[in-house]
């Protein structure tokens, strides 16, 4: 455009860049290892061709999804990621404002550097029937698990995300040369301070711990009302048992290449998963979207939705909550966009079918 204003998603990631700190761009950019996931995730959905229908007569499609019993206005989710406040100062709050005036559904991370109560305010100041979950690290102390719980139940948070896939820290290169291990002074997870009366002001640590087992799980169904989803599934046998208990969905995840180096990229295992529950229960997806083309492979082998985790961040450093709004309303209009081009009058008329391999042998 004009002013030299993004006009795609990836474009927003080298002006976040420009204005980060170095290091804390690191963090947010960062996977673990050698980051062979966190790149496999994009080149994946490179991989993946789609196959258009033709002359359908569908006009303009609609995009309105049904996830959890509940309407939301796109099959696109903000993923959980935490520290906001290092890439913005209106932080999770710009975040939250920025999903409801969309309509999409934000996941607040516990790990959150504002409030669940303060992006529960902003984000119904924004829009009153605005929709957030509110993502959980179980913790070994099932007391302050329930107090968690509790928080996010009071602030009217409609579900659970239970992320499965950090029993221990994932280590990350550029963290540790950087030797960035905590927020800046000034700045915590406001989730995690105390509020028991004997330790005014304590902030507790956030305990990621391999004794976390189905049962701590199991202990969470029985404390709470809330639709509780698994993310961080890969496995097709975990999506059997996060069904057989009852979960009411899981997400394919990898944390976007951030934990376990060497996973298969979140749309390579997707089908698996699928083929196991995807008759049960709803199969969400992250890692690596930063397309409507992505959105629309990803719903076409079977997802119910998709999340997106760093183009948020890029959006809000380089604009807060309208930086945002923007990202999300790209990924909409280019997901209404590549509907329109595949014959679809929305994202349920997507099928496998329309998705092929490109494989470079044939
Ligand atoms: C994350 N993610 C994440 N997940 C989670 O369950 N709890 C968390 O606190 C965080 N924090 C976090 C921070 C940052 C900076 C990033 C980039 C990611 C993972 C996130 O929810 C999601 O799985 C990935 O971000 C999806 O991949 P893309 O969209 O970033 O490629």
């Amino acid at each position: 455009s004009a002013q030299g204003a993004p006009l795609s998603v990836r474009e927003y990631e080298p002006l976040a860049r420009e204005l980060l700190d170095p290091v804390h761009h690191d963090y947010f950019a960062g996977g673990a290892h050698d980051e062979i996931t966190l790149r496999a995730n994009e080149a994946a959905f490179a991989r993946l061709a789609l196959v258009p229908r033709i002359l359908r007569g569908r006009g303009r499609p609609d995009l309105t999804t049904d996830l959890l019993g509940r309407r939301t206005s796109m099959p696109i989710v903000l993923a959980p990621t935490a520290f906001h406040r290092l890439a913005h100062p209106d932080a999770e709050r710009a975040t939250a404002r920025a999903a409801a005036s969309t309509g999409a559904i934000m996941i607040a991370a516990m790990l959150s550097t504002v409030a669940v109560e303060e992006i529960a305010a902003a984000a119904r100041k924004t829009a009153g029937d605005a929709q957030l979950w509110f993502q959980l690290y179980v913790q070994r102390d099932m007391g302050f698990t329930e107090a968690l719980v509790r928080r996010a139940e009071d602030a009217g948070c409609t579900a659970l995300v239970v992320t499965a896939d950090s029993p221990a820290l994932g280590r990350h290169v550029r963290n540790d040369r950087n030797d960035f291990h905590d927020l800046p002074p000034g700045m915590v997870c406001e989730n995690l301070r105390s509020l028991r009366a004997d330790e005014p002001g304590h902030v507790r640590q956030v305990d990621l711990s391999p004794e976390l087992s189905w049962d701590h799980v199991r202990r969470l169904r029985a404390m709470t009302g809330l639709p509780i989803v698994i993310k961080g599934v890969l496995h097709p046998e975990d999506a059997r048992i996060a069904a057989d208990l009852g979960m009411d969905a899981v997400i394919v995840s990898n944390h976007g290449g951030r934990q376990l180096d060497t996973t298969p990229a979140t749309v390579t295992q997707l089908p698996r998963v699928l083929d196991a529950v995807g008759d049960r229960i709803p199969v969400l997806l992250d890692g690596g979207v930063r397309r409507g083309t992505d959105v629309a492979k990803a719903l076409a082998l079977g997802a119910a939705a998709v999340a997106v985790g760093r183009p948020v961040v890029w959006g809000l450093t380089v604009g807060g909550q309208q930086g945002v709004e923007q990202v999300l309303g790209m990924l909409r209009d280019e997901l209404a966009h590549t509907l329109t081009l595949c014959g679809c009058a929305g994202p349920a008329e997507l099928d496998r079918d329309m998705v092929a391999r490109e494989d470079p042998r044939w």
